[in-house]
């Protein structure tokens, strides 16, 4: 595949594997590791609209899955839910002040946190109190093979780095993320964020979405003959016909799923959230959209990123990130 996994000592939370102490379940988002006190001016504003898992169109819901019993996130995704590691490469700690390359190298050919602290899926596991493995890579898609601008061999994003797909953090995590943990499919949660890219990727220069459906569905199916019993799928934050019925098709695979494995299933439609912030931002406490001009400047900014729905362009803020959690667990408590 794209590439291999390259077997550095990784350093991950320690995990006491056979424990099974008392988990206290922290529902108010905390602080948990940084270099300064951080403020959270930005106020969740939206709820959930709860649908019903049976509907033909994919919707909000839970199916069982028990956020305060998760110990472990494995998570992939894209630039929404990486944390600047390229999956093989751990990078420095997340820095401060704020800076778009914080925990990566800067310069050319790195990858980068596209943001300015902490992703929401960072934030759902410090406030859960879970361990996180994160296979995100910015740029990624669901299959590489599903569009005519990515389908022609070794393909590069925008800012010339590798292009990856759900099938290579899949195949990474085979060889790799399962031994880093103490993977208890019970207390064990696997988190899904594709689309952003596809769409863009199909805008370039058309494609298949069927590949891209039969892909996602079958890398869950992957997961799941690995032991995955519980998932968080959240659909995309934006709406378009092409991808409405993309989601409508993932959501009937995973009503299957269900029925034939017993798999749950949290799923968030952060196109809910969003379109509730864009339609009335001050009311969340925002008073600008995005902060820089480009990923490449921390020059140019906005005065205050806590206040801006974007830090760099289509990628949350910190404060966003923080709202896109706190709104997660709200749909898989209240759905
Ligand atoms: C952050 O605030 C808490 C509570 O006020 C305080 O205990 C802590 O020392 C502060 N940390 C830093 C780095 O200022
Ligand atoms: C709901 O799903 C059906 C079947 O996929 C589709 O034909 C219909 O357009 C969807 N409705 C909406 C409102 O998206
Ligand atoms: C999770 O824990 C919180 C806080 O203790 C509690 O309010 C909530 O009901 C629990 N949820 C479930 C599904 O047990
Ligand atoms: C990013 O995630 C990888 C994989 O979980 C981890 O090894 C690495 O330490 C993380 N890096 C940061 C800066 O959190
Ligand atoms: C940012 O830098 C990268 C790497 O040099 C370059 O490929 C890209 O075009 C730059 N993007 C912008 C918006 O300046
Ligand atoms: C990850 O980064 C390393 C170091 O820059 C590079 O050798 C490797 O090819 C990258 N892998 C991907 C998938 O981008
Ligand atoms: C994409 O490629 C397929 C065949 O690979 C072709 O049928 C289709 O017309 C192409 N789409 C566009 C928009 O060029
Ligand atoms: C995708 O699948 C649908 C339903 O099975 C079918 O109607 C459609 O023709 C397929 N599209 C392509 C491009 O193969
Ligand atoms: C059910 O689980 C098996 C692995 O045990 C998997 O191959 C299959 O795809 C799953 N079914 C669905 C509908 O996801
Ligand atoms: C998307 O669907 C809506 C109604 O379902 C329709 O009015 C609109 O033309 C469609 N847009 C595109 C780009 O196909
Ligand atoms: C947002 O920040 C930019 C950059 O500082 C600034 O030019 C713009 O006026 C700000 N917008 C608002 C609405 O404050």
């Amino acid at each position: 595949m794209l590439f291999r996994a390259i077997l550095v000592p990784f350093v991950v939370g320690s995990v006491l594997a056979g424990h099974h102490d008392e988990h206290p379940a922290h529902k108010t988002p905390f602080q948990y590791i940084t270099a300064v006190n951080r403020t959270q001016p930005i106020k969740l504003r939206a709820k959930p609209v709860c649908g019903s898992f049976s509907s033909q169109n994919f919707t909000e819901v839970n199916t069982g899955v028990d956020l305060n019993a998760t110990k472990t996130i494995v998570t992939f995704g894209d630039s929404w839910t990486s944390n600047g590691s390229n999956g093989t490469i751990p990078f420095a700690p997340i820095v401060f002040p704020p800076n778009p390359s914080a925990g990566a190298r800067q310069g050319n050919n790195f990858r980068a946190r596209a943001s300015n602290s902490y992703v929401w899926v960072e934030n759902l596991a410090n406030t859960i109190g879970a361990k996180l493995i994160n296979y995100a890579v910015g740029g990624a898609v669901v299959d590489l093979s599903a569009y005519n601008s990515t389908n022609q061999g070794v393909t590069y994003t925008s800012d010339n780095l590798l292009r990856v797909d759900f099938i290579d953090q899949t195949n990474l995590f085979l060889e790799q993320g399962r031994f880093l943990s103490d993977l208890d499919p019970d207390t064990t949660l696997y988190t899904v964020h594709f689309g952003i890219n596809d769409y863009t990727q199909y805008q370039v220069a058309g494609g298949d979405w069927n590949i891209t459906s039969s892909t996602y569905l079958r890398q869950l199916g992957i997961l799941q003959a690995n032991g995955a019993k519980n998932f968080l799928i959240h659909w995309l934050y934006e709406e378009y016909n092409v991808t409405n019925a993309f989601q409508d098709v993932i959501q009937q695979g995973l009503q299957a799923a269900h029925a034939e494995n017993g798999t749950n299933f949290i799923t968030v439609d952060f196109f809910n959230l969003f379109s509730s912030i864009s339609a009335k931002p001050e009311y969340y406490g925002y008073n600008n959209n995005t902060c820089l001009i480009s990923q490449n400047f921390t020059t140019f900014g906005c005065e205050d990123p806590d206040y801006s729905i974007f830090y760099i362009p289509g990628h949350p803020s910190g404060t966003t990130h923080e709202i896109m959690s706190e709104y997660t667990i709200l749909a898989a408590e209240t759905c």
